[in-house]
């Protein structure tokens, strides 16, 4: 049996290109692991369900704003929360400092006991309610959990791949073994109704290493982005059954673990006043609150047939069609240049409010015309040129306003992409 690692499609003989995500070179063989259920007759139950209680009342909160904002004010009782992100960007710092108000249960196969307790000390955190347990065998860890005595408010899993099942013969960390392990937690928590946190590593294109499926079983995944050089961190829920999904939380990574940060300007670089061609600051509503974000475009001259475009911390699709509706709108060649695209401090802008930036820095790079570092951009561009009205327009001006900005172009300077270039260049 050969297994996409991707989406977890199987096929019964190898194939280079997934039929089912279109993703190539993904299929490994498995051995056939189908555990056959016993065929019991299952009850079947049910009630009225205006007899049940909410779930709402009973969040059990961090006490770390910035991540029971993105959780929803908190885990909720029978929870499963994968957090994802790649290595060394603060996961088991994170969880650490947020388990430190609740008896908790640490597993991890990643750390041992004592590299977590110099990490706690290292942070001042108390560790008399952290029990902590080695134990990789998910059976053992689903019997164990049910045999405490005193049952935690929390369990820590870390991380998905160091466990396995012994109900299936292949190596941990692979799909196999991920999903089912997964799946065991999932019951373990509805059980018991204990939040359980699933630390899952991502792969270099930013998925959960492994099975996709791991997303669809679980009830939030929460991803950590940023770069090692910068020592800023942001917190998004890519999914959340149980709260909104457009929230994110922003910390800085410190010698004393990671601090909540709670500046609009965090993300764009205050030491470069000076007005540089190719940089353009936008305003961007990222749930409740707004952000500032810097983005850096690069055009430079191509000896290419096919000119290069990378895009780091934007849509790709997106920007090639900026691109397109810059070419034909503003009669500029684009097709003679390489063009680079880059979001400082990496972290991910996904919201169609930062498209008139992304143009703006284009057509500044092209140019050479500087944009002013007190002018800041929102606005969303259609196919046709026009500029609309991003989410938020006005509490961005305002925001914008009172944070010193003193040119905030948004759709009502600009009705369409025609204007951009006179607007950069005053
Ligand atoms: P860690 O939480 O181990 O990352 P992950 O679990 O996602 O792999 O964080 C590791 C990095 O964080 C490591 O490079 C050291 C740095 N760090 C600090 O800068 N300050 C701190 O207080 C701590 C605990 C870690
Ligand atoms: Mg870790």
């Amino acid at each position: 049996m050969y297994i996409c690692s991707n989406c977890g499609e199987g096929s019964a003989k190898w194939i280079g290109r997934c039929p089912s995500c279109d993703s190539w070179d993904t299929f490994t063989k498995t051995e056939s692991q189908q555990k056959r259920k016993k065929s019991t007759l299952a009850s079947f139950t049910s009630k009225n369900l205006s007899q049940t209680k909410s779930i709402e009342g009973s969040r059990i909160p961090t006490g770390i704003n910035e991540f029971d904002r993105v959780l929803g004010g908190g885990f909720i009782a029978g929870e499963v929360v994968l957090l994802s992100g790649p290595p060394g960007i603060g996961k088991s710092t994170l969880l650490l400092q947020s388990v430190q108000n609740h008896l908790t249960l640490y597993i991890s196969g990643e750390e041992s006991d004592a590299q977590i307790k110099h990490r706690a000390d290292r942070l001042s955190i108390q560790t008399e309610h952290i029990i902590f347990s080695e134990s990789t065998q998910v059976e053992s860890i689903v019997k164990g959990v049910k045999s405490l005595s005193k049952k935690p408010a929390l369990i820590v899993v870390d991380s998905i791949q160091t466990l396995y099942s012994g109900d299936v013969d292949s190596t941990p960390g692979s799909l196999a073994q991920t999903r089912e392990s997964c799946s065991q937690l999932v019951q373990l928590a509805k059980e018991t109704h204990i939040p359980i946190i699933i630390v899952g590593h991502i792969t270099k294109d930013g998925d959960v290493a492994g099975p996709k499926t791991l997303e669809h079983m679980v009830d939030a995944v929460i991803t950590f982005e940023g770069e090692n050089v910068s020592h800023l961190r942001v917190l998004r829920a890519k999914k959340n059954r149980f709260g909104s999904s457009d929230e994110i939380g922003v910390f800085e990574m410190t010698r004393k673990g990671l601090q909540p940060v709670n500046n609009p300007l965090a993300f764009v670089n205050e030491h470069e006043p000076k007005a540089i061609a190719g940089r353009s600051i936008v305003g961007i509503m990222e749930g409740k609150r707004v952000f500032f974000f810097e983005i850096q475009a690069l055009a430079s001259q191509t000896n290419l047939a096919i000119p290069r475009r990378i895009v780091k911390g934007a849509h790709y699709n997106k920007v090639l069609l900026l691109i397109a509706v810059l070419q034909k709108n503003l009669n500029i060649k684009l097709g003679n240049y390489d063009v680079y695209i880059n979001v400082v401090g990496g972290v991910d802008v996904k919201s169609p409010s930062a498209d008139l930036g992304i143009c703006a820095a284009i057509v500044s790079s092209v140019k050479n015309l500087p944009i002013s570092s007190s002018t800041v951009f929102t606005g969303e561009v259609g196919l046709l040129g026009e500029v609309r009205n991003g989410f938020g327009d006005s509490e961005i001006s305002k925001e914008a306003k009172r944070l010193g900005f003193t040119k905030i172009i948004t759709s009502k300077t600009v009705s369409s992409i025609k204007g951009l270039q006179v607007n950069i260049s005053k």
